[in-house]
């Protein structure tokens, strides 16, 4: 292998820089050559190339965003489509491909390894719901992200005695809840792999009230409902007045924390360099502080599962 390429796919997430950078200068410190593809699996299928060398992806470690830009693309999921984007990259004398995303771009990087390219995932999304790692590269930074804008949030909370309902974001997944209700000190977290009842929730609201707290902030996953249909339900089933912030984008962007600084240059490393010794149709992970490496498919047949310890802690704690 000379030649191997790189992409950003699907959502950013703060991080990919500093992953796209280990992938290119972790190839020429290995006498091989990088390039970089633009607007994930859209430019592989249009051939839109970029050479990157080491001056290229100077000055990106701490960048939010990705200098690749990305995109969800329909045109791949077509046969028509893969088959160009191949053709494409034979033409350009690519012989191997890593790509940066989440489990929707790891079909895409499967379908690839099964057409006999060569090909690499390395999990990166704020929502950390890929199973085979303990954490995806962003998603540090967006529970960071989140909590500082909770805290602020508390401390209106506090000076009027409110009920504050947060949504954050997580797709299908209450990773990101959880961490920053936990994080935040949170009263109640509302996840989509728990069953929720309003009955309840109104129920553990007069509790708490009556005990001592006046102020409240229930942390909802987006994937459960959004927070105003939660601001009615509460309002039709228990009569509270709550008042709702939605993050929203906010937790994409931004400069990456140390944490994922660090594990987005581990990972880009560590992938290259399985991919320049013939490991193909793996993604790479980080299981307890190791690099590791399990099937793509694992990303999305696989479910990751909420620590039951940070679930316990809600419970004890808050
Ligand atoms: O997967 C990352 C994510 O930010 C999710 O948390 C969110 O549901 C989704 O992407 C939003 O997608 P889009 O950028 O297509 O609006």
């Amino acid at each position: 292998m000379k030649r191997i390429a790189v992409l950003t796919s699907g959502g950013d997430s703060p991080g990919m820089n500093a992953a796209i950078r280990a992938v290119v200068r972790t190839s020429i410190f290995n006498d091989k050559e990088c390039i970089g593809v633009m607007r994930g699996y859209e430019g592989l299928i249009d051939g839109e190339y970029v050479s990157l060398n080491r001056a290229s992806v100077g000055g990106i470690l701490h960048r939010g965003g990705t200098i690749l830009k990305t995109a969800r693309s329909e045109r791949f999921k077509t046969e028509e489509g893969r088959g160009t984007a191949i053709a494409k990259m034979r033409e350009a004398g690519i012989e191997g491909l890593v790509v940066v995303g989440g489990d929707g771009s790891f079909h895409g990087a499967k379908l690839l390894h099964e057409m006999g390219m060569p090909t690499i995932g390395i999990p990166g999304t704020i929502d950390n719901d890929v199973a085979g790692t303990d954490e995806t590269i962003g998603f540090d930074t967006a529970v960071n992200t989140a909590l500082e804008a909770v805290m602020r949030l508390r401390d209106t909370a506090s000076s009027h005695d409110r009920l504050f309902i947060v949504e954050v974001m997580g797709r299908n997944a209450g990773f990101l809840a959880l961490e920053v209700a936990v994080a935040a000190g949170a009263e109640y977290v509302v996840v989509p792999e728990l069953p929720l009842s309003i009955g309840n929730l109104c129920q553990k609201l007069r509790a708490s009230h009556e005990i001592r707290k006046s102020h409240t902030l229930i942390i909802l996953a987006e994937g459960v409902m959004t927070a105003n249909e939660m601001k009615s339900k509460l309002q039709d089933t228990g009569g509270y007045d709550a008042r709702v912030t939605v993050l929203g984008y906010i937790q994409r962007g931004g400069s990456p924390t140390s944490f994922d600084t660090i594990l987005a240059s581990r990972m880009g490393a560590y992938a290259t360099e399985s991919l320049l010794i013939g490991k193909s149709g793996v993604m790479v992970g980080n299981v307890n502080h190791r690099m590791t490496l399990s099937d793509l498919e694992r990303s999305w047949t696989e479910q990751k599962f909420l620590s039951p310890e940070l679930l316990g802690l809600m419970e004890k704690l808050n």
